[in-house]
């Protein structure tokens, strides 16, 4: 009887996890793929109506804000400062080549216009313009590609039902609804952002989880069907080349064009919900992380990176074979706070100089632990020091047969040994750089 329970539960599990099965993805899939891969930077963006109360894009949840308490907040959104094409700018300044920004998150707040709703930016707020028009707009000129994150999780429509494990508290939520109309409504919206704001280069997707069983310790069963084989197989009818990403937190399904970990670089799980080692796939990689702590705008949030965090963190994301998705939360004026403003633009000054080492390098071959990295290009492998080394540098298994060694930029070169795969060399005291010592291997 047990084991027919289990089977059974099984079977569920799989009948929930429909992905796009019979999927192949097409020519220009692969080339925005490799394009992905090779762009190895871009800004995330959490903005929504939330920023207001200035704690987090979960604010309604933590604070238990009731629905209608919380629908007055687009009255109060006038973000006058918003300025697409500055916002663009400083991204181009800070090397990075897409956007990712939230199109409507938890709050079911949609920060763009849309048929299917009236709880949009453009029919709710003072401000009345879509920003992602205007942004898509910036982007297109500047030759920076968008994606759009969206929810799947909704704490504010009464379709969403049943309701997920989180904003069990908020008050005001329903306690019916019906699961297909909110399918319905998700597609209608993800038509209407692949149709209305020219190519959109992906959509990240976010809360599945919420509709996971969950028993304080570990993650069950699936408890709706995210009918991600229709949604999967919409997006990529509507524009092909369209890369999807879930933040799921399990590995990749049919459909799925890259895969994301959060907070976390690839094959690490701090933060208890990246995949594990095992789960990595063959697909681009692209982790995300905030700039301080939050993802929303949060006042009292003090946690700013530093820049040489934050450039080390680049260095270590595409060690891992990984994009970085950085991400700032901006104000309700529109602005982004100066301070992040200022580190994005010091990431950008090191990688005018050092951009080579990063842009459409792939994992390298010697890698230990968080002080050296190595990334490849070609047949150029930049080893990164991240940290001071003690007397001679000495690397082990190092296979390939090497043409010269030089610091990164120069052409002085480097002295070496190479003997049953421990390549052997001195970087002298005064070569070391505070943020990255970088020493290029180029192989004959
Ligand atoms: C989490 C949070 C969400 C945030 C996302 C970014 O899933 O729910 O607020 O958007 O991480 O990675």
């Amino acid at each position: 009887m047990k084991q027919f329970a289990l089977v059974i539960a099984v079977m569920m599990s799989l009948q929930f996890m429909n992905a796009q099965e019979n999927y192949v993805p097409t020519e220009e899939n692969l080339d925005a793929r490799k394009w992905f891969q090779d762009a190895r930077f871009g800004l995330f963006i959490h903005w929504g109506v939330y920023s207001i109360l200035g704690d987090g894009e979960w604010v309604m949840n933590n604070q238990n804000i009731a629905i209608d308490e919380y629908e007055k907040l687009p009255s109060f959104f006038n973000p006058t400062e918003f300025d697409a094409d500055e916002w663009v700018r400083m991204v181009k300044e800070a090397g990075m080549k897409y956007i990712t920004i939230t199109s409507r998150h938890h709050d079911g707040f949609s920060m763009f216009d849309s048929n299917v709703t009236d709880y949009t930016i453009v029919k709710k707020t003072p401000y009345k313009k879509d920003v992602l028009k205007l942004l898509a707009e910036a982007c297109k000129k500047e030759g920076i590609k968008l994606f759009f994150y969206y929810s799947l999780l909704d704490w504010h429509d009464d379709n969403y039902f049943p309701r997920g494990r989180t904003g069990t508290k908020i008050p005001g939520r329903s306690t019916s609804g019906d699961w297909e109309k909110y399918i319905a409504f998700m597609k209608a919206q993800l038509t209407e952002l692949l149709t209305n704001y020219g190519e959109i280069t992906g959509i990240w997707f976010d809360g599945h989880w919420d509709q996971k069983e969950w028993d304080g310790k570990r993650f069950g069963a699936l408890r709706v069907d995210w009918h991600y084989d229709e949604i999967y197989k919409l997006i990529h009818d509507l524009q092909p080349h369209c890369l999807i990403g879930n933040n799921h937190h399990i590995a990749p399904v049919k459909g799925e064009d890259f895969q994301m970990f959060e907070r976390d670089l690839p094959g690490q799980n701090t933060t208890g919900f990246g995949t594990d080692v095992s789960d990595l796939g063959q697909l681009p990689f692209e982790t995300c992380k905030t700039i301080n702590g939050s993802w929303g705008f949060n006042l009292k949030d003090r946690n700013h990176k530093t820049s040489r965090e934050l450039i080390q963190y680049l260095i270590k994301a595409s060690s891992h074979n990984s994009n970085l998705l950085l991400n700032v939360g901006p104000m309700p004026n529109g602005k982004i706070q100066e301070k992040h403003v200022n580190s994005l633009a010091e990431m950008g000054k090191w990688l005018g100089k050092y951009g080579a080492s990063i842009y459409g390098t792939r994992s390298g071959p010697v890698q230990r632990g968080d002080s050296i990295r190595s990334t490849q290009k070609g047949k150029e492998i930049y080893i990164h020091f991240l940290k001071k080394q003690g007397g001679d540098v000495s690397l082990k298994g190092f296979k390939a047969k090497i043409k010269k060694i030089s610091f990164f930029g120069s052409d002085e070169r480097i002295k070496y040994s190479l003997k049953k795969e421990i390549l052997r060399f001195e970087i002298p005291e005064n070569k070391y750089d505070e943020i990255d010592t970088i020493v290029t291997v180029t192989l004959r």
